[in-house]
């Protein structure tokens, strides 16, 4: 590894399909370090992914992360140029937000502004669009603010949803898009666009 690559930082509290596709994604890249996974879930199937990919990864409580500065202090440790919440649901506390200004991005299964904010994740969401008959659905990567799914946009990429899809599939669809994107928009947002 080139002394100044890249360094990322994944927050994942669920199966970590994502982040296990990113660390699989950089694991070959000269300029790129995905050097830990940070999980608020001991029984996040993450954790095990972690294990298997000889990926770093540690576990943070409610206290840890809103009432002290312990995942700031890790945070300021790791140096990272970018933290990637792939599937983490709490809100990040303005005290990582400042710090690390511009240095967050998240990803969220649906064409923001629709279907986001509080309670909008995992099948929540395809449900919601599924229930609007809303033609097209997809991904949005976006920068990190102290509010729900309103940071800026980086990119969106569609899907349609034909008529009477079922939640699973459409679910399917998108993860497959995110799996597809979400690497490469990683780079874009570290190098630029090439
Ligand atoms: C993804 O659909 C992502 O858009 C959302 O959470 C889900 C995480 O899935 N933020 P996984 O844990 O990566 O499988």
């Amino acid at each position: 590894m080139e002394m100044n690559a890249k360094r990322i930082v994944l927050f994942a509290s669920g199966s970590g399909s994502n982040a296990e596709c990113i660390i699989r994604h950089f694991s070959k890249h000269p300029m790129v370090e995905v050097v830990c996974v940070l999980t608020n879930r001991l029984d996040a199937p993450v954790l095990e992914r972690c294990n298997r990919l000889n990926m770093s990864a540690f576990y943070f409580n409610r206290h840890a992360f809103f009432h002290s500065d312990a995942v700031l202090r890790q945070l300021d440790g790791l140096s990272p140029d970018l933290i990637v919440l792939a599937g983490f649901l709490w809100k990040i506390p303005e005290m990582i937000i400042h710090r690390f200004s511009g240095k967050i991005i998240n990803i969220h299964p649906a064409l923001l502004p629709k279907y986001g904010g509080k309670g909008m994740y995992g099948n929540h969401v395809h449900e919601a669009v599924k229930q609007s008959g809303d033609p097209e659905t997809g991904i949005t990567i976006h920068f990190v603010d102290a509010f729900y799914d309103q940071g800026a946009i980086i990119e969106q990429i569609k899907t349609d949803v034909t008529p009477g899809e079922s939640v699973a599939a459409i679910a399917e669809r998108v993860h497959a898009l995110e799996y597809d994107h979400f690497p490469r928009v990683i780079e874009k947002v570290l190098f630029g666009e090439k």
